[in-house]
């Protein structure tokens, strides 16, 4: 390693993208993010940039992750018990705000309720990220009876967009950016494929 401190986050590599455009934007640096625990959370990305961050995320074992997280690289990144469904902010309260590998783990109509809340917790001129999981992506294999995404979210297995389905969510946005990403990689001597849709969009 060269003498630079890269954050520790190598795999969210499209929230760098966005990170570049929020960095473009005058808006106060404040972000959001809708499903922001586990054990290494890309909200350190933001904090690293001088952001104030907020993460909220439903389950308690990804909680606890990143609490442990937190406490071992002694930084605070403001993570909390909440739903995206029902995010507990007033209107227009974040200039920023993203849902990464998140937000398919709710049923389709509790997507689009997710994506109405992300849309009023914007401020105007304010920047969402979202990566929707595409049609494209092999994984058909059912949550199993003991995980958050039954019990809590009441799904059954990951939501799948078509490539311009996601469009609908953004009529009050002017959709800056948006990739369709497929992603090989190697996990226990298997190759596995993954295929998003990721957006980059502007509240009007
Ligand atoms: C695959 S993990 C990704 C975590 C983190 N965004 C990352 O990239 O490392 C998905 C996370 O979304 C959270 N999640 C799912 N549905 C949620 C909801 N309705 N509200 C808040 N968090 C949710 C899960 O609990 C889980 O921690």
């Amino acid at each position: 390693m060269r003498g630079i401190s890269l954050p520790t986050v190598n795999w969210a590599t499209a929230l760098y993208g966005f990170l570049r455009e929020c960095e473009m934007s005058s808006l106060p640096k404040e972000i959001l993010d809708c499903g922001a625990g586990g054990d290494d959370p890309p909200l350190l990305i933001f904090k690293r940039a001088g952001y104030i961050t907020y993460g909220l995320d439903i389950c308690d074992e990804s909680l606890m992750q990143s609490r442990k997280y937190c406490d071992r690289m002694d930084i605070d990144l403001g993570i909390f018990k909440g739903d995206m469904r029902f995010l507990p902010f007033r209107a227009e309260s974040f200039s920023f705000v993203y849902s990464y590998n998140a937000i398919y783990f709710l049923t389709k109509s509790d997507v689009a309720q997710a994506m109405r809340e992300i849309e009023r917790v914007l401020r105007p001129e304010g920047l969402c990220f979202v990566n929707f999981m595409s049609v494209d992506d092999p994984d058909e294999g059912e949550f199993s009876d003991s995980s958050f995404a039954r019990n809590i979210l009441g799904n059954i297995k990951f939501s799948k967009h078509e490539d311009d389905e996601a469009d609908l969510y953004f009529d009050n946005f002017t959709i800056q950016r948006k990739e369709k990403r497929t992603v090989e990689m190697l996990q226990h001597d298997d190759v596995i494929t993954q295929a998003y849709i990721d957006y980059i969009a502007r509240k009007r």
